[in-house]
């Protein structure tokens, strides 16, 4: 039993592994949050919960001549509501019928079942795990019979635990939801450090860590999408954590949209984490009886530093987010054709570029942007999903054909939710696009969107991406989203519904990608947003993988690739090679540099064939048989970030679960003259074994000085604690892979 109600204390406590989650209902029947941290015995933590006056923190009626030190304003809660005595940032505003704000939950009822709940129609984690276990808590409001329902998945081994919240108009009149998070969590005692990924186009999630200040500190997005610009990861850390020690709390939200993940040091120094959707665009009236479901969020804890944190989330991510067959198969070494020939393509150069790729062993050739309507550059043809045969030479379904001769399987790049002005499709139906009646409506990319709130509209999706799957046999689906979306309005909805639109829209999205997963399970979707502006679980629920960043620079990719890791898999980073010098940087790097680098994510090129060398197509050859050599261990090994790209040597390690064997990877961002050494400890083995490190050497690598020929055997322990030296760099941009195996 992971989750345990103890009806004499009233206290919920949840078990995992390594950590403990405790509420416990308290004698107005409030719903106090005690404890979240490493597992504990599980005794009533609410003994360290003390009452002082403090002031302008008012009590709630009935307390008020007693107790003055009993106030919501700052008692530990386990979901706060905005309006009725708590002045933190809070979970839950609710407009009431006669405009009041307020709204004051108290405990109504609990109950535990086995396994872990859905979210219809929305993305949550899944598992048929026997001890994964649901605690549902309902809250009511008596004043106006609004009631929460708090849901909690227990998953013990991962050290997960998740919550949403079901939000019921349990009264006689109509209210609006102005904001409805998926959690709040409360710390009494601890002091943060608060580590956040923000970003721009073409250099997403950079790491970013800065002490907890008094204050409201927030990321978030109003996009329309979860964005490059902040992802919907958190992390809250004792300031002296580390990647191997340090208490840390891990905080992901489950979906794509706009979200606000705030963090609140308040006036006693209490920290207050909130997470949602972001309410800025978001106003539910839900009639007597109606219900709203928030989006889920994942919470992990480690006690170990960041390092463990993120390998419970990679697990997660891997086999309790992604579905279907994927989650297990080998994902295809992919050649996609967009920085090869971008618009300019016919049908013969992509069957010669998919021969030439089957030729270095290539096994997926993928179609990208201007196969269709009229689309030689981006100011037309989207949402006019019909191929221009006329460009390809042929039909769709023969140009599959030919392609599939080659050998290679053939993939299809999307963008189901825009649509150009010049399209068919905008001149039938202008009212599919979202703007607002009498205003003019942004342009990105020379595009607009489609208002994917509306059925009629997920309809047509639907039948030309599951007609065009069929007819072409698609085994791959790129689904891009190039722009941030404002203007919001839909046509479908009135006035007092237009608040409802951003999470209509995405509800509009998940239907689509599930309908296509739901007939198409065996089809591989890669997500993609301008690269990586939509890299969230939400998205990894239905596409098991995402194009990381529309750079493909390497050196880039370093920074961009080392903060996704601190939340995602390498598993879910599509990341490839591509030509120099580069196209978004201009920087020339070895294209065995540019290998080591794609391998710590989905495997692939994107470059013409054509104007590779013959000494290229020799090196290519060879990384791809690496990577399927090394493919488990790069894929579903235990993931180490050994040093940070800042430190200009960046390294990171990917272990056997079982300790047998490690891969590591160093890629130096500049050479030095008579540099010191760069020492690196390595972790995931076993202590008492013995391994040899071996220095990788293929075509295209450069020699090393001799000294770091020959092999190094030591035990687990010493490479561990005693730790081993990186070759110096020859040059700049220099990667070396080292294989250590047991011996
Ligand atoms: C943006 C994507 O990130 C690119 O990889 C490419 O697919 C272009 N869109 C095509 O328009």
């Amino acid at each position: 039993m992971s989750i345990i109600i103890d009806h004499t204390a009233h206290t919920f406590t949840l078990h995992t592994a390594h950590t403990t989650y405790q509420m416990k209902v308290d004698e107005l029947g409030v719903l106090l949050h005690t404890y979240y941290g490493p597992r504990t015995d599980g005794g009533d933590l609410s003994q360290l919960i003390y009452h002082f006056d403090r002031g302008f923190s008012g009590n709630p009626y009935g307390k008020g001549k007693t107790e003055k030190g009993y106030s919501l304003d700052v008692l530990p809660q386990e979901y706060s509501c905005f309006g009725a005595g708590d002045y933190r940032i809070t979970a839950l505003r609710v407009r009431q019928a006669d405009g009041s704000r307020a709204c004051d939950l108290r405990f109504a009822d609990a109950a535990v079942s086995r396994g872990k709940y859905a979210l219809p129609g929305l993305p949550a984690v899944h598992t048929d795990a026997p001890d994964a276990e649901t605690l549902t808590i309902t809250l009511r409001d008596p004043a106006t019979g609004l009631e929460v329902v708090l849901l909690y998945g227990v998953l013990p081994e991962l050290d997960v635990i998740t919550r949403a919240a079901v939000i019921t108009n349990g009264g006689t009149a109509p209210v609006v939801l102005e904001k409805a998070a998926s959690l709040s969590l409360d710390w009494q005692y601890d002091t943060f450090d608060w580590v956040t990924f923000h970003g721009r186009h073409t250099m997403e999630r950079n790491f970013q860590r800065m002490p907890l200040q008094h204050g409201v500190q927030s990321i978030g997005s109003v996009r329309g999408t979860s964005s490059h610009h902040y992802n919907p990861f958190a992390i809250l850390c004792d300031p002296a954590a580390t990647e191997t020690s340090g208490l840390c709390y891990g905080v992901s939200f489950v979906y794509s949209g706009e979200f606000l993940m705030e963090a609140e040091k308040d006036q006693i120094g209490q920290t207050r984490l909130v997470c949602g959707i972001h309410p800025d665009d978001f106003a539910w009236p839900l009639e007597p009886g109606e219900s709203f479901t928030t989006p889920e969020t994942v919470l992990t804890c480690s006690g170990e530093g960041f390092g463990l944190l993120s390998r419970h989330l990679h697990t997660l991510t891997r086999e309790h987010i992604c579905r279907g067959p994927w989650v297990h198969k080998r994902r295809p070494v992919l050649l996609n054709n967009w920085e090869g020939t971008y618009f300019g393509f016919a049908g013969d150069k992509l069957v010669a570029m998919a021969k030439q790729a089957a030729d270095l062993g290539v096994e997926l050739f993928v179609l990208d942007d201007g196969w269709f309507g009229k689309r030689d550059d981006d100011n037309s043809g989207l949402g006019d999903w019909f191929p221009n045969e006329k460009k390809l030479g042929c039909s769709l379904g023969e140009l599959a054909r030919r392609i599939r001769q080659t050998g290679l399987a053939f993939g299809l790049w999307f963008e189901p939710e825009a649509v150009s002005e010049d399209s068919d499709l905008y001149r039938a139906h202008p009212d599919w696009a979202v703007q607002i009646p009498g205003r003019r409506p942004n342009l990105s990319r020379n595009q607009l969107v489609l208002d994917l709130s509306r059925t009629e509209v997920q309809d047509y999706l639907i039948e030309r991406l599951c007609a065009l799957t069929q007819e072409a046999g698609l085994t791959y689906i790129k689904w891009d989203m190039n722009r941030s979306i404002c203007d919001k309005y839909s046509a479908a909805l009135d006035a007092a519904h237009q608040g409802q639109f951003s999470h209509k829209f995405l509800l509009g999205l998940y239907r689509v990608l599930e309908t296509l997963h739901q007939r198409f399970p065996d089809l591989l979707i890669e997500g993609c947003s301008g690269g990586g502006g939509r890299f969230d679980l939400g998205m990894l629920y239905y596409t098991p993988q995402i194009w990381c960043s529309d750079n493909s620079d390497a050196v880039a990719r370093l920074d961009i690739q080392y903060g996704t890791s601190f939340g995602y898999p390498c598993s879910a980073m599509g990341a490839h090679v591509s030509a120099v010098p580069n196209h978004q940087t201009g920087r020339v790097t070895p294209l065995e540099t540019r290998a080591c680098v794609a391998m710590a994510g989905t495997f692939g090129y994107e470059l013409d064939p054509d104007k590779l060398t013959e000494t290229d197509k020799s090196e290519i050859r060879a990384q791809i048989a690496r990577f399927h050599q090394y493919y488990d261990l790069l894929q579903y090994g235990d993931y180490y970030r050994l040093r940070a790209p800042v430190t200009g040597c960046s390294v990171w390690e990917v272990a056997a679960p079982d300790g047998s064997e490690a891969l590591v990877t160093a890629v130096y961002k500049t050479v030095e003259a008579n540099a010191g050494l760069v020492r690196v400890q390595i972790q995931g083995l076993t202590p008492d074994a013995r391994y040899t490190v071996t220095l990788l050497q293929h075509e295209g690598t450069d020699q090393p000085h001799p000294e770091f020929l020959r092999p190094v055997t030591l035990t687990g322990r010493e490479l561990a604690l005693a730790g081993m030296v990186v070759p110096p760099a020859r040059r700049d941009y220099q990667a070396w892979q080292l294989h250590i195996t047991r011996c």
